[in-house]
């Protein structure tokens, strides 16, 4: 089943603050190279026979290029996101009237959440983080508006600060994570919903190998990622290698930059 994914061309990318331990404003960031590796991302999906949406860029918001942190697209409706910080205040709205604009029902959110970063759709439940940016209130609005059961789960090592930075679905029904990113608790809640997860060392970890987006045989992933590459291939996935370097000096991979809307527009 081919996929539908909005992203956002790093036009304006940067790194001129710091909101998580990845980000260094005093180090150089080239932007055309940031630029060449969006574009291979962008290449990688649509080869796959993903379909791309583009979402323009605004000045002043050089995070937006991280489109997962824009929404929760559940059933072909949209739950809106409100950022942590004010840096990336604006880019909320912006999406909301992205989504708006093309007729899908949106919520516009009371509470604090970032999006995909921290809500992962599988086929029955939604998993949810918090304990960095999207607040535990998120998470009820969530499953209020989309119907859909929602699982808490804890973060707790601010270099994995979104979920999607420590865990991403295989297909609708399984997971690979890193369980040194979450709680005691939330990694037993992960081994009892998981048993058959793919489990990532630290040094996939730190590549950001968790990052990845899976259409369910195929697995866009980080090239440096080594180990876990492997062990998808043991289980059946092809990874698909990309290179993204630039961004990762944000904090961001391949599923920062890539919103999936699941569920045509129903209206
Ligand atoms: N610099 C961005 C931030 O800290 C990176 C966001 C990455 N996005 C993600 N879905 N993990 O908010």
């Amino acid at each position: 089943m081919p996929k539908h994914f909005l992203m956002c061309r790093p036009e304006h990318f940067t790194v001129e603050y710091a909101i998580n331990p990845w980000m260094h404003p005093e180090a150089d960031t080239d932007r055309d190279l940031a630029i060449r590796q969006w574009e291979g991302l962008k290449t990688a999906y649509e080869d796959l026979g993903h379909r791309v949406s583009l979402i323009d860029p605004i000045e002043g918001l050089p995070d937006m290029v991280f489109a997962a942190n824009g929404a929760l697209v559940a059933g072909g409706r949209v739950y809106g996101a409100r950022f942590a910080f004010a840096e990336r205040a604006a880019e909320g709205p912006a999406y909301l009237r992205w989504f708006a604009e093309r007729g899908y029902p949106v919520k516009e959110p009371a509470h604090v959440n970032e999006g995909e970063g921290d809500f992962l759709a599988l086929d029955e439940v939604i998993l949810a983080g918090t304990g960095f940016r999207t607040d535990l209130a998120a998470h009820q609005e969530a499953q209020e508006f989309t119907g859909r059961p929602v699982v808490s789960l804890t973060l707790t090592d601010p270099r994995y600060y979104h979920l999607d930075t420590a865990l991403f679905p295989l297909d609708g029904r399984n997971v690979a994570y890193y369980p040194g990113a979450f709680s005691r608790g939330s990694r037993e809640v992960l081994a009892r919903m998981f048993p058959d997860a793919v489990l990532a060392n630290d040094a996939d970890a730190e590549v950001l190998g968790l990052n990845a987006v899976s259409d369910g045989t195929h697995v866009v992933i980080n090239s440096e990622a080594g180990d876990l590459q492997l062990e998808l291939k043991r289980r059946g996935y092809e990874p698909i290698p990309v290179e993204l370097s630039e961004l990762r000096k944000a904090g961001g991979g391949p599923k920062c930059c890539t919103l999936e809307i699941r569920g045509e527009n129903t209206k």
